[in-house]
């Protein structure tokens, strides 16, 4: 996700900005940024590409003197990677500049208004809308301003802003998007994380939720959303600074899985518009809507496996045919394709080449694609016809967790969109959905509010040598992440196999003591799944169900169960993987791996 470096006070700002920003680097981005004011104007320096970029077009900040200013790196969510839509930005006069961490839902109908109101926009960014609106408010009052236009804007943001009128003074505002406030004998600071600011001082300020901070070279002073003053407490920082960078967890990708309840609302609720789902970037008529003949699903790994629980929710919503491939096989097996037919890919890092190959495959079979991908401006996102971006911001754990959630979220959007296009669901049915889409953010954080639990018994299983997942229809989809999760990080053998299925040879493997994971939230296949456990119990094993709240049978047949809320079927995944992401990443910790690169694997498998 972006970072934001801000500060004022007796050094130059443009040099503690740059170093800044360099420590931000690890949260990934794609241009970088800074505004400095130089005693009469805002100077704005801003570059696509490294950080270095920026360093040589301001000669390491010297063509931006001043002792007061904001610096940004972007990791791109609205707009591809490019000069105009990295940050800052700023009004037309260039007299207020913003740099903005977050996404602002409401953007769209934000830039409408303004437009008809006379304002122009450069860039295709959602942060352009901020310092237009604090244009159009603007009373000479920054912090009365400020506060106006936080309670217009929806979604998540952290905001670094300078006021040319006001040099004497910088501003910063935040929700959901995290964002402290340091001082020291020199000046004060802004950051989004203490990995910035380690340098000049241990003791910071969080802003909360919908506060402001007005910051001079003597200190700052913070603010509610009503422009009211509140007293903050200065917390000292006791992480080191590799540790600052993973936010304070040992790793990164327990800090993603942290991050999935914010991942779910910034990919689902931009598309959701009076209980409608809007989804611009499909770029598809409702008539193309409805001719569409069948749906070809095609990635790898994690992405395949999101795919295969669309199968379940597309073809049990929308009615369409779906196949789902892994693309290193779908490349080569000349696919019979039709031009009706839509395929979609699906990927975190937009550069894996077999799926780059399945986009040219399609192409050459005359169809249109439509690609799910994570990294703005990558491969895949410019070789398909259409782009659903998912906002789960930079996932740097090559174990992929929050982006694989946000991949469910598209999915399960372009099912209820097609399904309402198509008719095969009514209005009342998709309110319901959407009213279940919107309740998975915190009944994710309802999970992960039991790891220690899971943690506790994935310990007993750090000497496993085989683990099986088992599971029906949506659930098999699941058992395949959660099998993929344990292996790819823990090294211990696992297989995922459709519970119906064990009998036909596998559950010859299972012998005393062999760990079984049942996954068991389809109700109408409840009691199927649980004589299949019955089956390998009887065999020796220990199973762990993940099931749901209310499913009354399982006592009676697992030996340990895991719970989740009560959800729609078509979305037990985004809640059942989370006990299994946790699963795996203990097993590896209790096993004194590097989590975050396990060997042998790549983030991104750009070869064949
Ligand atoms: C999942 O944890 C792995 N990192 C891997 O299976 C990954 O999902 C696969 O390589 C696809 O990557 P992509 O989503 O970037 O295309």
């Amino acid at each position: 996700m972006c970072g934001i470096v801000g500060y004022i006070g007796k050094q130059r700002a443009a040099e503690i900005i740059l170093e800044g920003l360099e420590k931000l680097e690890y949260r990934g981005y794609d241009s970088a940024g800074m505004a400095v004011y130089d005693g009469e104007k805002v100077n704005v320096a801003k570059a696509m590409g490294r950080l270095q970029v920026l360093k040589e077009i301001t000669r390491g900040g010297e063509t931006v003197p001043g002792h007061a200013g904001i610096g940004h790196t972007r990791w791109a969510t609205h707009g591809e990677p490019s000069n105009v839509n990295s940050h800052p930005h700023t009004n037309k006069e260039g007299t207020i500049a913003v740099v903005h961490n977050g996404i602002i839902e409401n953007y769209i109908s934000l830039k409408k208004k303004l437009k008809n109101k006379g304002y122009e926009f450069r860039s295709e960014t959602d942060t352009e809308v901020i310092p237009h609106l604090l244009d159009y408010y603007y009373n000479g009052n920054p912090l009365e301003t400020i506060s106006k236009v936080i309670q217009r804007i929806e979604g998540s943001y952290s905001l670094g802003i300078i006021f040319a009128d006001h040099p004497d003074e910088i501003y910063a505002a935040r929700k959901s998007s995290p964002l402290i406030v340091a001082k020291n004998d020199n000046g004060c600071f802004i950051a989004s994380d203490a990995t910035a600011l380690l340098k000049y001082t241990r003791n910071v300020y969080y802003i909360g939720e919908e506060e402001i901070a007005v910051l001079t070279e003597k200190g700052a002073h913070f603010y509610d959303s009503d422009a009211e003053e509140i007293e903050k407490e200065e917390i000292e920082i006791k992480w080191d600074a590799d540790a600052a960078e993973k936010g304070g967890y040992e790793y990164f990708m327990l800090k993603e899985i942290y991050e999935e309840p914010k991942t779910v609302r910034d990919t689902l609720n931009p598309r959701i518009r009076d209980n409608k789902v809007v989804i611009d970037e499909l770029k598809m008529t409702d008539e193309e809507i409805r001719s569409i003949g069948k749906i070809h699903i095609v990635a790898c790994g994690s992405a395949y496996h999101t795919g295969v629980t669309a199968k379940y929710v597309i073809e049990g919503m929308a009615r369409i045919p779906v196949n789902v491939d892994i693309a290193s096989e779908f490349r080569y097996r000349d696919p019979l394709l039709d031009p009706s037919d839509l395929v979609i890919v699906i990927s975190q890092s937009g550069e894996t080449a077999d799926t780059k190959a399945a986009i040219e495959e399609a192409h050459r079979k005359g169809c249109q694609v439509l690609a799910i991908v994570n990294v703005v401006g990558s491969s895949i996102a410019r070789e398909a016809d259409k782009v659903m971006y998912t906002w789960a911001g930079p996932e740097i754990s090559v174990a992929t967790t929050k982006a694989y959630s946000a991949q469910l979220i598209a999915l399960y959007l372009i099912a209820l969109k097609f399904a309402s296009v198509r008719g095969t669901i009514d209005d009342k049915q998709l309110a319901a959905y959407i009213h279940d889409l919107r309740k998975l953010p915190q009944q994710i954080d309802l999970l992960l509010g039991e790891k220690e639990k899971i943690q506790k018994f994935a310990n007993r299983y750090t000497a496993a040598k085989d683990v099986f997942f088992i599971g029906r229809g949506i659930d098999y989809a699941i058992s395949l992440e959660g099998s993929l999760k344990l292996k790819e990080i823990s090294y211990v053998h696992s297989e995922a196999y459709a519970a119906g299925e064990l009998k036909h040879g596998t559950i010859s493997l299972i012998e005393e003591g062999t760990l079984v994971v049942a996954v068991v939230t389809q109700k109408d296949l409840y009691d199927k799944t649980i004589s299949n456990i019955r089956e390998v119990k009887a065999r020796g094993a220990f199973v762990m169900a993940v099931t749901n709240v209310d499913n009354p049978d399982i006592e009676k047949a697992a030996d340990y169960a895991v719970y989740i809320p009560e959800t729609d079927q078509y979305f037990t995944n985004s809640l059942a993987v989370i006990p299994l992401q946790l699963f795996g990443y203990y097993v590896s910790l209790g096993k004194g791996y590097d989590v975050d690169h396990p060997r042998n694997l790549a983030k991104s498998v750009t070869v064949e």
